[in-house]
């Protein structure tokens, strides 16, 4: 019931909702990962079933592919698509120009291929997800495990004279192991603190050979769509320069909520 979600997961949720009223019949669909991605899901798959739109999704995790095909969606491979209409996920941080910081889920990779190769992107958040400046959300980067150290010390190194605030370099665990993405990879967490230039710092990254992608999403994503626990959503188009508000409202009733698990 949605009395008992957190105000954060009403958030989420409500930006989910009002995100998915972009998805027309027939559109190829990027799916993000991550909790409030998870509620875009859930919402698609509401469409799906009670309106049969018919669409197809391309899955950006394992996590994902399994929760679209239990709520309904048709999951095709982004190989099978080729090209998408429209990408919605989630986001760790967000500026005014939308670049992003993505990656906290450990899928950094795969949403940006989808992103890339997709028409438009959406972003939905909560509005504690928006920064004057990125950087308080530790910059997951993705790393071939083989050589591993050697290439957490030349992103170190790389970071020298790069405008940060801090420096420091956490390899991801999983316990007492290394995180192990989708891909077979690790994931180093960069704790910068502040990212004076974020265009900059993408391109150098992956310079370094064993970094295979970074957690950077610059210009990629159009439009976010902001929700607040209350209902409110601000939907901020980046490319028309326009942003305006609109209402979700909670249905008691919803299916949607009567599975929570993410
Ligand atoms: C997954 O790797 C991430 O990019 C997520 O999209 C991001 O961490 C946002 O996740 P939440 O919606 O759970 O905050």
């Amino acid at each position: 019931m949605p009395a008992e979600l957190s105000p954060i997961d009403k958030a989420k949720f409500v930006a989910a909702r009002r995100a998915v009223d972009f998805v027309m019949p027939g559109m190829k669909v990027g799916l993000g990962t991550g909790s409030t991605a998870a509620w875009m899901v859930r919402c698609l798959g509401e469409r799906v079933r009670e309106e049969g739109l018919k669409i197809v999704g391309v899955p950006t995790s394992t996590r994902t592919a399994e929760l679209a095909r239990q709520v309904g969606i048709t999951v095709v491979s982004l190989d099978e698509a080729k090209w998408l209409d429209l990408t919605i996920d989630g986001a760790d941080e967000f500026d005014q120009q939308l670049a992003l910081i993505k990656g906290g889920g450990a899928a950094l990779l795969q949403e940006k291929i989808v992103a890339t190769a997709s028409d438009q992107m959406i972003v939905i958040a909560d509005a504690a997800k928006e920064v004057a400046q990125l950087g308080a959300f530790p910059l997951p980067v993705e790393v071939i495990p083989f050589g591993w150290q050697t290439t957490k010390a030349l992103i170190e190194e790389t970071l020298v004279s790069m405008d940060v605030m801090s420096r420091e370099v956490t390899l991801r665990m999983n316990g007492d192991h290394p995180l192990i993405t989708d891909e077979a990879n690790y994931i180093m967490d960069l704790h910068l603190k502040r990212i004076g230039n974020p265009r900059q710092l993408a391109l150098v990254l992956n310079q370094i050979p064993g970094v295979v992608e970074n957690g950077l999403f610059i210009d990629i994503c159009d439009i976010v769509v902001i929700g607040h626990p209350d209902g409110l959503v601000t939907v901020r188009d980046i490319n028309a320069g326009a942003e305006h508000d609109d209402r979700v409202e909670f249905a008691a009733t919803d299916n949607i909520f009567a599975d929570l698990a993410d």
